[in-house]
């Protein structure tokens, strides 16, 4: 039984359970790229978790090897690249054994049963599970444009030609297919998840508690279609003028022209057909802002979630800060001492937040073009998700009104552009320590 409970109201431990996912897969399957995502996510819902990339360890001593290093005939390369994986193994553990460390990730080929055997050895000695994730590809193009998208550019080519770097790596991969087994019968006492051809096919093994089925099912969810994300606040509402925070305010006249420029602003930042999928909140200032663009030639089709309501002040909705400072002196304080844990009387905190906005995200994961009308404290969260942001910062994050903010995911990191729409609004940013009434905004970023 696996439970979660807040420690020192600074993060979530899971007690009893801590798990190695080892990465198994030939190279260019995208493993380090899955095992980035899963430390974010975990990250994201405050399970301490950390890649430890034998690839980078092997760097120390051999930064720039050609594909002749991986053959297993090397007997100099299969000492170094053991020595490598031994090196990342120790890190891992001493990050176990300072009671830091929840799930780690070891981000390597591990394509032998001899080398999951010894990892698994290891781990045992440790008390810490293991749970396999075996990336399996055969599709050429993919593994083609995962070469030149990634390959060519990485540190082991540094400043070499990237069609010498391809043909090299692609040599690189041969090496390995000599001697790649993949999970079979043999090892069906292992707890694996083996992901064939982007997802196309999932397999499932043994998964053992609450925490690995977490794992499991964000990684089936996980697609690398060409995409985009896109987040709105709501226009200015009446209570944004009064800065008055919660409450179901209707859009000031500025908020309405907002929502009617939206649509321009959305086209502007598409740039070509795609069909998008609004996403609101419950509140009627999403639902105002996103009106128009919901009835424009485009045809884009709507979801209403409550996931998406504005974060819950509680006693305190309907209130300006000046007014909770006067009323609520000692909760002011703790808010501003820490913002993301400071649960609002009656009310929800920042860490309750992305509790439930954890199946909105998994969402996500599964969709394609979405764009999101939602409130600021929301839009932080997932904003956070998305560009790894520490919780101690942000629910400090500027987040203007009138404003599209659009991500695109990419191979080891998210792409952020903004769109303006030429409209003013007030700042419902509050810096810490102050009560400020809401001010006219500024140029402002996150
Ligand atoms: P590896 O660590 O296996 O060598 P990388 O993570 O460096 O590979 O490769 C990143 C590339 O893999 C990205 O271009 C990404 O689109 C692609 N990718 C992500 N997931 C998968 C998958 N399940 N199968 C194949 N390719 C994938
Ligand atoms: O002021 C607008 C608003 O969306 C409020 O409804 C909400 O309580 C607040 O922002 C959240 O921001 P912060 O966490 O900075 O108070
Ligand atoms: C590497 O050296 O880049 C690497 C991933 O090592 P291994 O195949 O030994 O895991």
């Amino acid at each position: 039984m696996v439970t979660y409970q807040k420690a020192n109201g600074k993060g979530v431990t899971v007690d009893h359970t801590r798990i190695c996912v080892v990465m198994v897969g030939l190279p260019a399957r995208g493993k380090s790229l899955i095992a980035q995502k899963v430390v974010r996510y975990l990250a994201w819902l405050s399970i301490p978790a950390k890649a430890f990339n034998v690839g980078s360890y092997r760097r120390n001593d051999t930064p720039n090897p050609t594909a002749d290093f991986f053959d297993t005939g090397n007997k100099e390369g299969e000492r170094l690249r053991h020595a490598a994986a031994e090196a990342a193994v120790a890190d891992m553990m001493k990050w176990f054994d300072s009671g830091e460390g929840v799930i780690a990730v070891l981000d390597a080929t591990n394509s032998t049963k001899d080398r999951r055997r010894w990892v698994h050895q290891r781990c045992e000695a440790n008390h810490i599970e293991t749970l396999y994730v075996e990336s399996k590809c055969d599709n050429e193009d993919i593994i083609m444009s995962n070469i030149l998208e990634v390959k060519t550019t990485s540190p082991d080519y540094k400043g070499q030609d990237p069609e010498i770097a391809a043909r090299d790596f692609r040599n690189r991969i041969r090496n390995y297919e000599k001697v790649y087994q993949t999970i079979d019968e043999d090892e069906k006492d292992l707890t694996y998840v083996k992901l064939i051809n982007v997802g196309r096919q999932v397999v499932v093994n043994q998964i053992r508690d609450y925490l690995q089925s977490r794992v499991v099912y964000y990684l089936m969810n996980l697609h690398i279609k060409p995409r985009s994300i896109w987040l709105s606040r709501h226009g200015e509402s009446e209570f944004n003028l009064l800065g008055r925070i919660g409450g179901d305010a209707d859009l000031s006249a500025r908020g309405d022209l907002y929502a009617r420029e939206l649509p321009a602003v959305v086209d502007r930042s598409v740039g070509d057909d795609r069909q998008l999928t609004i996403w609101t909140s419950t509140l009627s200032r999403t639902i105002q802002t996103a009106r128009f663009l919901a009835n424009s030639p485009k045809g884009y089709d709507k979801l209403e979630w409550k996931a998406l309501d504005e974060l819950d002040s509680g006693v305190c909705d309907g209130l300006t800060y000046a007014e909770i400072e006067a009323q609520y002196p000692e909760d002011f304080r703790a808010r501003d001492d820490d913002k993301y844990n400071y649960r609002y009387r009656g009310g929800e905190s920042y860490r309750d937040v992305v509790i439930r906005l954890e199946p909105i995200i998994m969402e996500l994961e599964r969709s394609e073009n979405i764009i999101i009308v939602t409130h600021q404290a929301v839009l932080r969260c997932i904003y956070a998700y998305y560009m790894n942001v520490p919780q101690e910062k942000s629910p400090w994050m500027e987040v203007p009104l009138h404003t599209v903010i659009k991500l695109t995911p990419r191979a080891y990191g998210t792409l952020e552009e903004r769109f303006k729409a030429n409209i003013p609004a007030v700042s419902t940013f509050r810096e810490k320590g102050s009560v400020a009434k809401h001010q006219e905004s500024k140029e402002s970023s996150l």
